[in-house]
C-alpha cells in the first residue's frame, strides 16, 4: 500500500515542505507542498528531480497555481524547455506546443545522435507500425535524432467523462522480463520510422510548401537500442513503443513482428501502468525516455484542450556504452 513520506533532507527548504506519495506500485507519485508561483528553491528543485527518477510520473494535484508560468517553471527543472525536434526542425520555437505556422529552417541534428539506419529503405517499412493494435502507446516522436528529457500537461478543457492519459513504466517492464530474454534483448537494436499519419497529425503544409519533402529526408528510419539505461539512475528499460517500432535488426521480417508485439502487450500490461483522471488544477510530468503514455479518444462528443510543453534533450543510450 503507498504511503506518504518526505524523499529527503534538505538545508534551504524543510523537508517537510514537499510530500511524494507513489500512485502505483510501479509509477507515478503526488506531489505536494510546492508553491509553483515563484521559483524553486534548489532543494525543493533537488527533490523534484530524484521523485521524478524513481516514479518517471508526478502529478500535482489542484497546483497552486496551475498556470502557463508554473507549468513552465516546472518543465524547465529538466532542461530548456524547447519544441519535440519535429518542430524545431520545422522553424517552431514555442515551448508549449501549438502548431503554429512557420517555415523557416533550423539545424536540429545532434552530434551525439548515432547515424540513421540507412541500410534499411523506408519503402521496406511503410505501413507496418503496429499502434492501432496498442491504443496509441508511444514515445513522443522516437524516429527523431533526439528526444525530450521531460514533459509537462497541463489540461485547459477537462471532459466530464473520459479524457485520461495512462503512463507506463519502462524500467519496471524490464525487470518483469526473464533473466533469459532480458539477456537475450541486450544487444538489439530496433528501427524507428515516422509512421503513416503523423505528417497529417502534425499539419505538415503549415509549414511551407516544401515542409514535407524537408521532413522525410531529415527523418529516415532511426536505430536505437532495445535495451537502455535510465539516465539518471542507471536502472535499464525496454525502450519499445508500437506507435513508431517497425523492426528488429537481425531479425526476419516474422519474427521482428512476433517479437515487437510480444514486447509491446508486455509494456502496455496494467502491472506497470498509472492512468491519471485529471481535475482542475492538475500539472503532470512525464519521463519522455523510461516511460510510455497514451490519451484514450474515449471522451465524445464533449471537448478536451492539453497544452504540453518538453523540455530537455536526450538519447537512448545502451548499457556500458559510456552516455
Ligand atoms: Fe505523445
Amino acid at each position: 500500500m503507498a504511503t506518504s513520506a518526505t524523499i529527503s533532507t534538505d538545508e534551504t527548504q524543510p523537508a517537510s515542505g514537499l510530500t511524494v506519495t507513489p500512485l502505483t506500485g510501479s509509477i507515478g507519485a503526488q506531489i505536494e507542498g510546492v508553491d509553483l508561483s515563484c521559483d524553486l528553491s534548489p532543494g525543493i528543485a533537488r527533490q523534484i528531480r530524484e521523485a521524478f527518477a524513481k516514479y518517471f510520473v508526478l502529478v500535482f494535484r489542484n497546483a497552486k497555481p496551475a498556470t502557463a508560468e508554473a507549468q513552465l517553471r516546472l518543465a524547465a527543472l529538466f532542461g530548456e524547455p524547447q519544441p519535440l525536434a519535429v518542430f524545431q526542425f520545422l522553424g517552431a520555437h514555442q515551448p508549449a506546443i501549438k502548431f503554429a505556422p512557420q517555415s523557416r529552417v533550423v539545424e536540429s541534428n545532434d552530434p551525439a545522435a548515432p547515424k540513421p539506419a540507412a541500410a534499411i529503405k523506408r519503402e521496406d517499412l511503410r505501413g507496418i507500425a503496429i499502434s492501432g493494435e496498442f491504443d496509441g502507446w508511444h514515445s513522443d516522436s522516437t524516429f527523431t535524432p533526439f528526444l525530450p528529457r521531460a514533459a509537462v500537461l497541463r489540461a485547459e478543457v477537462i471532459p466530464p467523462v473520459g479524457g485520461d492519459t495512462s503512463f507506463s513504466s519502462l524500467c519496471a517492464a524490464y525487470d518483469a522480463l526473464s533473466p533469459t530474454m532480458q539477456a537475450w534483448l541486450a544487444d538489439i537494436k530496433a528501427v524507428h520510422i515516422v509512421p503513416e499519419g503523423f505528417k497529417e497529425g502534425i499539419n505538415l503544409p503549415l509549414y511551407g510548401p516544401d515542409a514535407e519533402e524537408r521532413f522525410d529526408a531529415e527523418y529516415p528510419p532511426r536505430e536505437w537500442p532495445l535495451i537502455i539505461t535510465h539516465p539518471e539512475t542507471g536502472r535499464k528499460a525496454l525502450f519499445i513503443n508500437p506507435g513508431y517500432v517497425v523492426h528488429l535488426v537481425g531479425l526476419k521480417r516474422a519474427e521482428s513482428h512476433a517479437l515487437i508485439r510480444l514486447l509491446c502487450r508486455h509494456v502496455a500490461s496494467t502491472s506497470f501502468v498509472y492512468r491519471h483522471h485529471w481535475q482542475a488544477g492538475d500539472l503532470v510530468v512525464w519521463d519522455e525516455l523510461t516511460a510510455l503514455h497514451r490519451a484514450p479518444d474515449d471522451f465524445a462528443p464533449h471537448d478536451r484542450k492539453v497544452v504540453r510543453i518538453t523540455a530537455g534533450r536526450t538519447v537512448p543510450t545502451a548499457p556500458g556504452s559510456g552516455g
